[in-house]
């Protein structure tokens, strides 16, 4: 077993005790020549949602990888076809991290809405002059309509936090079919399409994939079709926005804010986005509790376990 990147100390306690394991105690990102050496030397690689795993991996020779078991929901920096054609099953860890995810982009909304990152700023920096009425005027959360961007486990969450705590009217488009009773218990309305829930909602959390087809889902051309004061949240994946349009339509006021967990080229962060005020900025925490986290580990394990008893495991992507 090769692991890519530190681990819950239970996670890593439960690889050892099953199987041969090489851990990673620097946490340092794993160098492409290794991870393909790796695939020569392992039956199992465990990468987690920012390793990439390209198809050079795959084409190592000779291949003894037979598993690969992300850490986390999104596989988008897994070359999946290549694991496809030689064989290698590629997992995912869905299900355990929706509440922690949905809570923190619920916290980004409410955030970027308060102006709570800034008025923080203000007060750390003493810069505080007291109550006064106009000061630090934000955006009502209450009562707002809220357009959700895929409908799937964590748009879902989202949802329902908005509708039962929030008493928001919610929107949402998504691809598929989604759970009906998830859309009943948010009293959720389907949209015909992105631009028509864009033109309606006063604030949109992002919950895509990160696919070819979903890059850059909203583009200047989308950002535009935001209704005035408008608020974006994206909690899924950077590479679902144009960076750059979001900077030119929150440094114009276009958009009244934005509450960002993810980013196009983690860890780096645009100039232009660190110098606004109205954007709340998080790096990528969204299942960051240990709850979450050692629920992943477990599910990493769940598959890897399956897989090695000659079981389907669970959560098979590829
Ligand atoms: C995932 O699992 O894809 C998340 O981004 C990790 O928080």
């Amino acid at each position: 077993m090769f692991v890519v990147r530190r681990l819950p100390p239970t996670t890593e306690a439960q690889l050892a005790a099953r199987y041969d394991t090489e851990l990673n105690p620097t946490d340092e990102t794993c160098p492409l020549e290794r991870l393909i050496a790796a695939a020569s030397e392992f039956d199992a690689i465990v990468p987690t949602v920012v390793d990439d795993v390209p198809a050079a991996v795959f084409a190592a020779a000779p291949l003894r990888v037979r598993i690969v078991a992300n850490f986390g929901v999104g596989f988008d920096r897994i070359a999946l076809d290549a694991a496809r054609s030689r064989g290698v099953v590629v997992t995912n860890t869905p299900g355990v991290l929706t509440e922690d995810t949905a809570d923190l982009a619920m916290m980004l909304l409410l955030a970027a809405a308060r102006r709570a990152s800034e008025a923080e700023r203000e007060l750390r920096a003493g810069e505080w002059q007291g109550w006064r009425p106009t000061h630090m005027l934000g955006t009502r959360v209450n009562g707002a309509t809220l357009g959700i961007v895929g409908f799937g486990r964590i748009g879902a969450a989202v949802a329902r936090r908005a509708y039962r705590g929030f008493g928001m009217r919610v929107l949402f488009v998504n691809p598929s079919d989604p759970d009906a009773s998830a859309v009943a218990d948010a009293a959720a309305e389907r949209c015909d399409s992105l631009e028509a829930l864009l033109a309606q909602a006063d604030f949109v959390s992002l919950h895509a994939p990160a696919r070819p087809d979903t890059r850059r889902l909203l583009d200047a051309s989308r950002i535009d079709l935001m209704r005035p004061g408008a608020i974006l949240v994206n909690t899924a994946r950077g590479d679902l926005i144009d960076e750059r349009a979001l900077a030119t339509a929150l440094e114009s006021g276009a958009l009244a804010a934005a509450g960002l967990d993810v980013f196009e080229r983690e860890p780096v962060v645009s100039e232009r986005l660190l110098m606004l005020r109205n954007v709340v900025l998080l790096p990528h925490i969204g299942s960051a509790t240990t709850s979450s986290r050692v629920a992943m580990g477990a599910r990493v394990l769940s598959n890897l376990d399956a897989f090695f008893r000659g079981q389907a495991p669970p959560d098979r992507v590829a």
